[in-house]
């Protein structure tokens, strides 16, 4: 009852006695995890995987008997699940069927400023936009959203989120991790809402973090349950909250990490949890014995002065995310003999990518450096403004930044078209769960967190790519900034994008 994995091991949770009274966690009380539908897309006459998104408005049955009014792609709430591989070229054409703008950006992608779906790419009312571009990044969980400035909270709020993921060229059947969607590799999109009393998103709840809501959605699922058929199961978990940061632990031992924001380990590694911010993902392997139960929480955790924020504003920081089950051998349908990886298989698995020790020697000298400081609601003590670029990045540096929150509130930062790797904290070695790739990483308050990042090749002096805090109420107020990438010696600027000539 104890799956081996180099050298480390995961113990089951103790079976519920028998005559254990059913509460809350008890399988009774809970809802089978709903799976956003996967979208591969067609394969056009011109050979690209081509997807296409409306943007609509409708109606989500969260508890029973209570409608709220919700916001998703290509249905009521949240969106399909992405998915194309790497090398391959991709085409999304996005329908904006809501009455005001809105914007749908590839969080993580590498793409041309022209794609990336930010405040310069805006999709008027009845309109179309098609954004296309050539996936040059190794697996990963990504997801994509709105992100029209100021407006993007609400719009996530509502609803519009929804996740990409990359493939490595090689199949992913042939991977030790378990790739089979829906059944052993699944999409565990967290967010927190509150709801009024007529049923509604309540949207005036907030405080200097933004809305934290008492109420937890994981696919849109309130108390979720997922009935696992096989041994191992890969959780592609996202922080898909506007505001709320989350300490996730598995009750039944340590979590195996495979994968953080911008793709896989060199190797697994085993943690107690992960801490994810707004924006941030983890992917975990979770293995389940015949007849286990496990839940997956988020514990009470201090991120700065936010633990003080949140008892102001009268919600929890403790919840249970998602519940684990797994029948008895035989009772569960057959499946469970399809795939048995071993888990000591995933490091060599891992390995053979190679590309995470290629790409970035941990020693070498960056060549550029940049000090980006983070103040109440502004960066570098300026808000966002459409006109202005903030930073020129020179096609090809790998830069080194030196990120100071100097807020008391807790803040993060995120980068578009580009990876980074954690440098240290304070002077810190990163944890384990923050030694991989990353586009996104927690800024605590007072300290300096030091990352060397990689941007993709695409160049454009007129067209800027964000960087900006994902609490997405500081992001809309200002707390957003604009680079652009050029060739060596390129000037830069002037802006020139629609949404400055409008
Ligand atoms: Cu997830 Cu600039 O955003
Ligand atoms: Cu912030």
């Amino acid at each position: 009852s104890i799956v081996a994995l180099g050298g480390w091991r995961l113990s089951p949770r103790p079976i519920l006695s028998p005559g254990a009274s059913p509460g809350p966690g008890n399988t009774l009380d809970r809802t089978p995890l709903a799976i956003p539908p996967l979208d591969t897309g067609v394969i056009s006459a011109d050979g690209v995987r081509t997807f296409e998104l409306a943007a609509q408005t409708g109606e989500t049955t969260f508890t029973a008997g209570v409608r709220t009014p919700t916001w998703g792609y290509n249905g009521a709430f949240g969106g399909p699940t992405l998915r194309a591989a790497n090398g391959e070229k991709v085409r999304v054409v996005v329908r904006n069927e809501l009455s005001e703008v809105t914007t749908t950006h590839w969080h993580g992608m590498k793409v041309p400023a022209l794609a990336d779906g930010g405040p310069h790419q805006p999709i008027h009312p009845g309109k179309t936009w098609a954004a296309e571009w050539t996936v040059e990044q190794p697996a990963a969980t990504l997801w994509y959203h709105p992100h029209n400035h100021g407006t993007t909270e609400a719009h996530v709020y509502r609803g519009l989120a929804g996740m990409f993921i990359i493939d490595d060229k090689v199949s992913p059947e042939d991977s030790p991790l378990p790739s089979d969607y829906g059944v052993d590799d699944v999409p565990v999109v967290v967010a927190d809402r509150s709801f009024a009393a007529d049923g509604s998103f309540d949207e005036r709840r907030r405080d200097a973090a933004g809305m934290l809501g008492d109420t937890l959605l994981v696919n849109g699922t309130v108390s979720p349950s997922f009935a696992a058929t096989r041994e191992l199961t890969r959780l592609r978990i996202l922080n898909g909250s506007t505001a709320r940061s989350y300490r996730f632990e598995l009750d039944a031992g340590p979590l195996l990490l495979v994968g953080t924001d911008s793709g896989l380990l060199p190797e697994p590694a085993s943690v107690a949890g992960v801490t994810l911010t707004p924006g941030e993902r983890a992917e975990v392997v979770v293995a389940l014995e015949p007849g286990q139960t496990a839940m997956l929480r988020s514990v009470p955790h201090t991120l700065g002065l936010l633990g003080t924020t949140e008892r102001a504003s009268g919600t929890r920081d403790a919840f249970d995310v998602l519940e684990l089950t797994r029948g008895e051998a035989g009772s569960g349908g057959g499946s469970d003999a399809v795939k048995h990886a071993s888990l000591s298989d995933l490091t060599d698995w891992v390995d053979a990518g190679g590309f995470f020790a290629a790409a970035f020697p941990a020693e070498a000298e960056p060549d550029k450096r940049r000090t980006v400081t983070l103040q109440d609601n502004k960066i570098n003590h300026r808000r966002m403004n459409m006109a202005r670029i903030d930073e020129v990045v020179t096609v090809g540096d790998r830069e080194r930044w030196f990120v100071t929150n100097e807020h008391f509130l807790p803040h993060n930062l995120h980068i578009h078209n580009a990876r980074f790797r954690v440098h240290s904290i304070d002077g810190r070695t990163p944890a384990a769960e923050l030694r991989g790739w990353k586009d996104t990483v927690y800024a605590p308050p007072s300290r300096t967190v030091i990352i060397d990042v990689e941007f993709g090749t695409s160049t454009d002096p007129h067209l800027p790519y964000m960087f900006h805090c994902h609490l997405l109420q500081h992001e809309d107020q200002g707390m957003m900034a604009q680079f652009v990438v050029v060739r060596p010696g390129e000037a830069a600027g002037p802006l020139d994008t629609p949404a400055i000539r409008d």
